[in-house]
């Protein structure tokens, strides 16, 4: 029969990549923690039309990237390729907002995105997201900033710059979209097709295109940030502000548009370059239409996600895996009913216990307990039984001693034990 692989653009994660993945996630958990987020899990399905509303019907996640499944119903669900929509959604249809609009939440979990994949580039990737719901102060956006940078520091990622920008507020891009909209007609011809499909439906996603002859292009295009409001200008000025009281270095980068709809005012990107063609590391910025647009009030938004696996790409963590519990050693199978009842009694202690069933000599045991990293060995054989004491064994320094049951218990649960 011929092998079953898994999807394109997929991955199994195991071994000592699992091991780094959980070490990234707790030290995240850790930094939320201490900043007052509460997490929040939320569905991997949706209503495709959610991502329709939130991300925007013109965006490539949603007019080339999202997998969709239609029921028996005929309903069009979408598989999650981000977090911010979900987060929201729950918070307006829980009414969590009319109770107290002022909240913080966080998420980890897979994403699904259809496209093209490439070093750094998964069709279901992890994220690790924050939303603070409620907040108009710069200083909101601010704190996500250095929440996102906190969370890169504590995985020992020190190679990376933050790169921000301010995409106004809706009137402020309305009145941009219509300059950048003269400046790409006059550039029509030079442009690629996705552009010129841009030009006359949303003019901003065009700065957001990967072909090199539109970004030459758009290196003379007008630039947003020159073209704010006064609110606009003076929150972004905040924004700085806060950054340099919270210590975080950054540069301005007029070219960051983001590829979702729903940001205003604050963008920003975590870049590092050792990532290849891929190089963000973390993303996000500020929403303050998107509760609104699905449902709830005019309430603002501000929020970051970051890929696990680009984190685990860069990371200087290392997770050693020290050896823990023991493994029983029976001698022949007569002793294994003894052995699975002596695991339980020791697992009930929250001891890690392994009994491989396939026996064999002794020394093949011990190799095998070698290989799953236990502290000790337990042999058991007819010696052990007739005189009562069991064979405990350092499975590191390969000295033994005979123990009797009582005292195997406290010695395995002993912070030290009897190595
Ligand atoms: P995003 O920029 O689309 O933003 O994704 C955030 C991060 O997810 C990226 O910087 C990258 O590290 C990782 N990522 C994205 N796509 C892939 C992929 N195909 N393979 C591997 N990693 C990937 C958002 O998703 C927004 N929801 C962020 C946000 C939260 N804005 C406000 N709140």
């Amino acid at each position: 029969m011929s092998k079953i692989i898994r999807v394109r653009g997929t991955r199994d994660i195991s071994g000592e990549e699992i091991a780094l993945f959980r070490e990234v996630e707790r030290k995240a958990r850790k930094v939320f923690y201490q900043f007052g987020y509460k997490e929040i899990v939320t569905p991997l399905i949706e209503l495709k039309k959610l991502f329709e509303r939130s991300i925007g019907e013109e965006t490539d996640i949603v007019e080339k990237e999202m997998f969709i499944i239609k029921t028996k119903s005929d309903e069009q669900l979408a598989l999650r390729p981000e977090g911010t929509a979900s987060v929201v959604r729950a918070y307006v249809e829980s009414s969590m907002y009319k109770k107290e609009p002022y909240s913080r939440f966080f998420y980890t979990g897979p994403m699904f995105r259809y496209e093209r994949p490439q070093k750094g580039r998964l069709r279901q990737f992890h994220q690790i997201g924050a939303e603070l719901l409620g907040v108009e102060s710069p200083y909101s956006d601010a704190e996500v900033v250095k929440l996102a940078v906190s969370i890169i520091e504590e995985c020992e990622v020190t190679n990376y710059r933050v790169e921000i920008n301010s995409l106004g507020c809706r009137r402020c891009r309305l009145s941009y979209s219509s300059t950048l909209k003269k400046f790409l007609e006059k550039n029509f011809d030079n442009l690629c097709d996705d552009c010129r499909k841009r030009s006359r439906r949303n003019p901003l996603r065009a700065l957001d295109c990967k072909n090199e002859a539109c970004r030459r292009i758009y290196k003379s295009a007008p630039v947003l940030l020159e073209n704010l409001c006064e609110e606009c200008m003076k929150h972004f000025d905040g924004v700085q502000e806060n950054l340099k009281v919270l210590g975080v270095s950054f540069v301005i980068n007029p070219l960051i548009v983001r590829g979702l709809d729903y940001y205003t005012k604050t963008a920003f990107e975590v870049i590092c370059d050792e990532l290849g063609a891929q190089n963000a590391v973390a993303a996000g910025g500020r929403y303050d239409g998107l509760v609104s647009e699905l449902g709830g009030g005019e309430i603002p938004g501000t929020g970051f996600a970051m890929g696990i696996e680009r984190i685990i790409e860069i990371t200087k963590l290392v997770v050693t895996q020290k050896r823990e519990g023991v493994s029983i050693v029976p001698m022949s199978d007569k002793y294994l009913p003894f052995a699975v009842k002596l695991a339980m009694k020791l697992r009930r202690k929250n001891i890690r216990v392994v009994l491989d069933y396939r026996l064999g000599s002794l020394k093949s045991q011990l190799k095998r307990a070698d290989r799953e990293n236990v502290k000790w060995a337990i042999i058991i054989g007819e010696e052990e039984l007739s005189s009562g004491k069991l064979t405990l064994r350092d499975m590191e320094r390969g000295t033994q001693k005979s123990v009797t049951q009582d005292d195997l218990e406290s010695l395995l649960t002993e912070k030290n034990g009897y190595c």
